[in-house]
């Protein structure tokens, strides 16, 4: 828009949702940094609140971010603010004037909205809000219907349901400038899946990964352990490349017992490739194979712009893979023709140490992994979270699931070429002792739960919630 040239120093508005609050902060971040921004709140910001003001950004930037968040509900150009409605009007007149006229002219279409947080106003006491704001100097016309421009007054009354002031906490007023993406989370909703199982990855949490693992237009993901492809969905949405493998032929073959309530064999065509295509993105799939994680089959070689998964806990699923009954060594990796493989536990120690350095080897450089950590709360601390010399840690959010168990998703980029770098991977600390022992992890887990607790955990686990 041309009007954009003359305007200045614009701040911007996100309203964000208040769920999933620990993930917002690095999705934001992540798709700013797509763009090669950061993210520079203004002062006072709460990384828990409703509303988050943003400065250094271009409405681009914004549209850019709002087309792939599914954190955040709306973004607004921010033009007054205060504690109270007599601070907001002081605000509003020192906007500049400059940035305000090119959406309030004469022949222009106008609406303006009136959202309030934590609290319903009647019809007419929102009627009354927008009556009192007179001293703004629009010269457009009214257009409920189909407005060029909307405008949105939002009344913050705090987060506490049980204790609603008479008064809004803060209001803002602003131009509304795009939605997120949250429809995504309804139109890819696990119910309406084609393809489904007991630990397929709830849609808004995917959207979340991909987000985070700053998936672009034709990168390259990964999913070492796909599963049903959830999160091949959510990143072919995307415009990204997928493929994935899984050590279970059924899942991967798209055969055997079914998940759906009445219906007991999976139907012909229930497989990951149906799913992208129940969702137009087919023409990103990859492949996907049958093959053990602990023994990758790729070349050495930086393959993969994402790696995004959600690991076996052993608690809906075995930790399994495949090895041999007798201490049979293989020959630069073969084994011998008359070898039968057999299926050995897993443990968690090493799915982690194994992902981390593949990742460090599969990955290119800014690549990113993103993956969840299971997590029995009262051993948690900091210090449990694997590393790599050659990933940085960028973010750990926290989705709990019970009083004593959560989840948390590792976000890591890799900052270094992992050549010469064999088995890097580290616990740095004996408390990730957890981990370590078939089934210790599983024990904890459900350790002080009766059976109903066990069931609402794992349910939840599948659920996202
Ligand atoms: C939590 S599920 C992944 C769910 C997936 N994100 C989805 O949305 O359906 C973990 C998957 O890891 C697979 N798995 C277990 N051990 C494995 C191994 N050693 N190598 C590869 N896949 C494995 C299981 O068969 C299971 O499908």
């Amino acid at each position: 828009m041309a009007a954009n040239a003359s305007r200045s120093c614009l701040q911007f508005l996100l309203h964000l949702a208040q769920d999933n609050l620990d993930f917002r902060l690095p999705e934001i971040k992540s798709l700013l940094a797509l763009r090669g921004k950061s993210f520079t709140p203004t002062l006072n910001f709460k990384e828990k609140a409703p509303f988050w003001c943003l400065d250094g950004l271009s409405e681009e930037d914004i549209k850019d971010v709002m087309a792939r968040s599914v954190c955040a509900k709306s973004a607004f150009e921010l033009w007054g603010h205060g504690r109270t409605h007599r601070e907001l009007k002081t605000s509003l007149l020192n906007y500049p004037v400059e940035n305000m006229s090119p959406f309030m002219k004469q022949d222009s279409t106008y609406r303006v909205n009136v959202y309030t947080f934590n609290k319903t106003l009647e019809f007419t006491e929102r009627i009354k809000r927008i009556d009192d704001m007179d001293y703004l100097p629009f010269e457009g016309t009214v257009n409920l219907k189909s407005p060029q421009h909307v405008f949105c007054l939002l009344e913050d009354y705090g987060t506490n349901p049980n204790n609603i002031p008479d008064h809004p906490d803060y209001v803002y007023f602003g131009r509304w400038i795009a939605d997120g993406q949250r429809e995504l989370i309804r139109s890819h909703s696990v119910k309406n899946r084609h393809f489904i199982g007991n630990t397929s990855m709830d849609a808004g949490l995917s959207f979340i990964m991909a987000n985070h693992a700053k998936v672009n237009q034709n990168d390259v993901v990964f999913d070492p352990f796909v599963g049903t492809g959830s999160l091949l969905v959510a990143c072919s949405q995307f415009g990204a490349y997928v493929c994935g493998t899984d050590i279970d032929y059924n899942i991967i073959h798209g055969r055997g017992r079914s998940s759906r309530k009445k219906q007991k064999w999976r139907g012909p065509d229930e497989n990951i490739r149906a799913n992208l295509r129940q969702y137009g993105t087919e023409r990103l799939y990859l492949d996907v194979m049958v093959s053990d994680a602990s023994k990758p089959v790729w070349r050495m070689a930086p393959l993969f712009d994402a790696i995004i998964t959600d690991p076996p806990y052993g608690i809906r699923e075995s930790t399994r893979r495949t090895g041999s009954h007798k201490d049979v060594k293989p020959c630069d990796g073969i084994y011998v023709e008359s070898h039968v493989p057999v299926s050995q536990a897993y443990h968690l120690s090493d799915i982690f140490k194994d992902l981390l350095n593949f990742s460090a080897h599969h990955l290119v450089l800014g690549g990113r992994l993103v993956y969840w950590l299971p997590i029995y709360r009262p051993d948690y601390s900091e210090e449990i979270v694997p590393l790599h010399p050659c990933l940085q840690l960028l973010s750990n959010c926290e989705q709990v699931l019970s009083s004593h168990t959560s989840r948390r998703l590792i976000t890591m980029e890799k900052v270094k070429g992992a050549e010469g770098m064999d088995n890097q991977a580290h616990l740095p600390d004996p408390r990730f002792s957890p981990y370590e022992g078939h089934n210790a992890f599983r024990e904890k887990y459900f350790s002080g739960l009766n059976k109903r607790g066990a069931r609402e955990d794992t349910q939840s686990e599948v659920n996202g919630q």
